[in-house]
């Protein structure tokens, strides 16, 4: 029976009850040893009448065994794996090694993982309890927060208990969390009644509840102690200020030598009695002294195992132990464990050695690269790591530190695989391993760091490559590639197409050449020369031979084509194959920057809801990804469109956080399209003194940064809103020096900007005709209608000025249309207010039906009107079917329909 606790005990049945009626919850007690947390779970799972109950504990010995936790949690319910997605289940069985196979992506596990908990939600409701989850193996651990994040309409509820570790990614998660704090002193005084063998003095009682804080655990100790506690006069601190640990280790301390060696080997083989037996003799000891440690209350010995009173006796027991006898237990318990249990040989192996061992290092490594292939990252970067500080050989030495350093990476931790990796590039200076280690430290600041720091680590890697192996090569100069699109450096990418073209002659793998002919078209592109050719037949190479010509391990370079393409023929259906992909995977690594693209052309064209619902589902996964390329770049693209859209709160918040990463990791590209943001939503809400101001500040921006490429600058933005503050004259000079760059690059998207910039600056009537025309040619060859319809508007605004009203009519009226049609709503509401002038009653069709919906609702609609199921739709989006189901009753209600049948129709699909 639980003492106190009353607030949290209700937390707990709060959480249960809204389970049974399917309200998802999770909760986390936190707190120190000994605080009472398995108590309070304990006590949830008394409450789970009717439900079924799942549990898991962390433990330290299990916490290199990829996916131990997750196992111990799913085992029950493991005969549902064939009820959910094909890919999921095969992930998360390679993950928890019931398949042979592997698996590349490192949120795999967790999105199978939510499928398996909430198809098992369906039959029954469901608690899951997962003790010390602070020892969890990280890959679990990482699984089960990834969970915990999407549950939300299912009958779940989840409780965690962790100890406060910094680094343990459940207490560090964003996840609701009670920390508990020592009981009340009439709390404590009951416990302490409850275990003391005599009564205690009220004195006595607050003696022990200063000097334990409260902490249940120190408390149920001192009540043995009573007697020698009553000794201690008044004014002396209680003799035992560090409570339970303390305690056990002088209990410990008390034992004979041969009852502390069996107790060592009890806390370093997890308390398997047949183990500590076959160990014992190496120690000079045997079981039977297990006797002595029972008695004095640290285990309790049951059928073939030995239960420790509590988690802090092992931890204690083997701190005390000195590191030589250390040592000597692992040896024991590795010579002592079953043939077949190679994997935990290794590991108790690595502790007991003093130096090098190459036998040993090579099974990690093979621990290591097991592990991998189950994308348990964390345990393969220490299996790497571990069999690195056995290595003598410097060189070999150095590639296990590399591929620790790259299994870190993909475990998303960064520190650790830059320290490994800084391990690795000191140990040799051999040229090869040096640029593999750069390589992927470059790959790492391309996504997660600085992008000048990328171009220059890639750039080198890449030019020690080239001379012997062209095929790394490429791929390290497409990775160089983005760098330069993303630090807008144009005139650098145009550099870098000479080197591809160099290198891809001699490369031999079809990914490699089709890569090559991307990256040189994509420069060319940039730089406004010709390169479309190259780009075309790059992208129908990937659709037609796709076996040979994809790269799973860079998806964007399979989208990448088609948005610089810009054609609504070619490779439309790769950028939706290469995403559902992508989620079926669950590859959620890489899925931000491919969404990113996709979002990028819907932005583009005119599909700007789902823009904004892409931006924001690539901006929620690369917080958790920690891709910060790619956050910056979604956030500086959905300002952008908010912008448009005339949401300013929305705009501002996404433009300042896009401009303050980008400028600390040097993601220009970004934080150019946030300033661009932010002075078009001043141009759209008419506030062009503000626009002037902003659009200057961008104009000096890009001059300081040295980016020339016409098709970021604000020229005909900077012109249009100096015309409207009266400044008529500069913006006629700003028109024309962006007329001379735009010329010069040759595209119609850049000349018909500058047209219309002209036309708005000239003083001659027929003149600014004249260019309005030129502008609509060039337009008509272009996707871009929002940029056709601000033409138009112009247009039809100069005309109603010049009071050619029957003339300014369908300019206005085909403006309004496609403002209203993309949602544009400043915008729209000018178009109408100028129609309106000519004496025409604007027809307003109204914001689109989609915009009320929120983003995640319209990508579910959006799956489900194109004829997915409600299973696939939720493992498309890493939520459960009831998740789904939630969402979707609600876009029904908003778009005032009543089934499925009606969605494509309201969708206007
Ligand atoms: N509210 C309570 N009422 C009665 N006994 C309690 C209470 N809280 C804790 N205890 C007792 O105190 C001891 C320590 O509690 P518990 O094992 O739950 O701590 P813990 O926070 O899980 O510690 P650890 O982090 O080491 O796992 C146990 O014997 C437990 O039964
Ligand atoms: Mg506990």
């Amino acid at each position: 029976m639980l003492i106190g606790r009353k607030a949290e005990q209700a937390a707990v049945t709060r959480l249960v009850a809204g389970a049974r009626v399917g309200r998802s919850g999770v909760l986390v007690l936190a707190g120190e040893a000994g605080i009472g947390k398995s108590a309070l779970l304990e006590d949830a799972a008394a409450q789970a009448e009717g439900m079924q109950v799942l549990r898991a504990a962390g433990s330290e010995s299990e916490r290199n065994v990829p996916f131990a936790g997750l196992l111990q949690l799913l085992r029950p319910v493991l005969g549902l794996l064939d009820k959910i997605p094909g890919p999921q289940a095969e992930a998360l069985g390679v993950g928890l090694a019931l398949r042979e196979g592997t698996t590349t992506d490192r949120f795999a596990v967790g999105a199978a993982t939510l499928s398996l908990v909430s198809r098992c939600a369906e039959d029954r409701p469901l608690l899951l309890l997962i003790d010390d989850a602070h020892a969890l193996d990280r890959p679990s651990a990482e699984a089960v927060v990834f969970v915990a994040r999407r549950l939300m309409a299912d009958r779940v509820a989840l409780v965690l208990t962790t100890r406060e570790h910094a680094g343990s990614p459940v207490f560090e998660a964003d996840l609701p969390q009670l920390h508990l704090g020592g009981l009340e002193l009439t709390a404590a005084s009951r416990l302490l009644a409850r275990h003391a063998q005599q009564p205690v003095t009220a004195d006595l009682v607050a003696r022990v509840h200063a000097a334990t804080e409260g902490n249940p655990l120190a408390i149920v100790e001192f009540a043995g102690e009573i007697e020698r506690l009553d000794r201690v006069g008044p004014h002396t601190p209680l003799p035992v200020p560090q409570g339970a640990v303390r305690s056990f280790t002088r209990r410990i301390a008390a034992l004979s030598p041969p009852a502390q060696g069996a107790l060592l080997l009890a806390a370093i083989s997890d308390g398997d009695l047949g183990v500590i037996a076959r160990a014992a003799d190496d120690l000079k000891t045997d079981e039977t002294y297990l006797a002595e440690a029972e008695n004095a209350g640290l285990v309790a010995v049951t059928a073939g195992r030995i239960a420790f009173r509590h988690s802090l006796v092992p931890s204690s027991a083997y701190a005390a132990a000195p590191e030589a006898l250390r040592r000597r237990a692992h040896a024991a318990v590795a010579d002592a464990l079953p043939p077949g249990d190679d994997e935990r040989r290794a590991w108790h192996r690595a502790e007991s050695i003093i130096g090098f061992d190459d036998e040993v290092a090579g099974t990690l490594h093979a621990v290591g690269r097991r592990a991998q292939d189950r994308s348990a990252y964390d345990v393969a970067a220490t299996a790497y790591e571990r069999g690195a500080l056995l290595t003598e050989d410097n060189e070999e030495r150095s590639r296990r530190f590399l591929l620790a350093g790259e299994s870190a990476w993909l475990a998303g931790q960064l520190d650790r695989a830059q320290s490994l990796l800084a391990e690795s590039a000191q140990l040799t200076t051999d040229e090869r391993m040096l640029a593999e280690v750069d390589g992927v430290r470059g790959g790492i600041a391309l996504r997660a760091g600085s992008l000048e720091d990328a171009r220059t680590l890639l750039s080198g890697a890449a030019s020690t490559m080239s001379g012997t192996d062209p095929d790394t090569a490429v791929v390290l100069l497409a990775d160089l590639m983005l760098a330069h699109f993303y630090l807008a450096d144009t005139a650098g990418a145009v550099r870098l197409a000479a080197r591809v073209e160099d290198v891809v002659p001699r490369a031999n793998s079809t990914v490699a050449q089709v890569r090559g002919e991307l990256v040189v078209g994509v420069a060319h592109v940039l730089a406004g020369e010709p390169g479309i050719n190259r780009i075309r037949s790059a992208v129908r190479r990937i659709s037609d031979s796709p076996e040979q010509a994809r790269d799973p391990r860079h998806p964007d370079w399979d989208v990448l084509g088609t948005l610089f393409l810009r054609e609504s023929s070619t490779g439309r259906d790769l950028m939706e194959r290469t995403l559902q992909e992508l989620r079926e995977r669950g590859a959620l690594a890489t899925l931000p920057t491919v969404l990113f693209y996709a979002a990028r052309d819907d932005a583009t064209t005119d599909r700007w809801a789902d823009g904004v619902a892409r931006y924001q589902e690539a901006i929620a996964m690369s917080r958790e990804t920690g891709d910060t390329t790619a956050l910056v770049l979604c956030l500086a693209g959905l300002s952008w469109l908010h912008a448009r859209i005339g949401n300013s709160e929305d705009c501002t918040a996404s433009a300042d956080e896009a401009m303050r990463i980008g400028a600390e990791r040097h993601v220009h590209l970004g934080r150019i399209w946030a300033m661009f943001a932010r002075g078009e939503l001043a141009l759209a809400l008419g506030d062009a003194a503000a626009a002037v101001e902003r659009f200057e500040g961008l104009a000096a921006e890009l001059v300081s940064i040295g980016v020339g490429d016409v098709d970021v600058s604000p020229g005909p933005e900077l012109a249009e809103a100096l015309v409207r503050v009266g400044r008529t004259e500069e913006g006629g000079a700003v028109a024309r020096a962006y007329a001379e760059q735009a010329h010069a690059k040759g595209q119609p998207w850049a000349l018909a900007r500058a047209e219309r910039a002209l036309a708005m600056t000239s003083d001659g009537d027929d003149e600014a005709a004249a260019h309005f025309d030129t502008a609509l040619t060039h337009h008509a060859s272009t996707l871009d209608a929002y940029e056709a319809a601000r033409t138009r508007l112009a247009y039809g605004a100069a005309l109603r000025r010049r009071r050619q009203r029957v003339a300014a009519r369908p300019h206005l009226r085909a403006a309004l249309e496609t403002f209203d049609r993309l949602g544009a709503e400043p915008w729209a509401r000018t178009a109408a207010g100028e129609l309106d002038a000519t004496g025409e009653t604007p027809q307003r069709r109204g914001a689109g039906r989609t915009a009320v919906l929120t983003a995640q609702e319209l990508q579910i609609a959006r799956l489900l009107a194109g004829g997915k199921t409600t299973r696939e739709t939720a493992a498309a989006m890493f939520l459960s079917p009831k998740t789904v189901e939630y969402h979707l009753r609600h876009a029904y209600t908003k778009l005032g329909i009543h089934s499925r049948s009606e969605l494509a129709t309201a969708l206007g699909d």
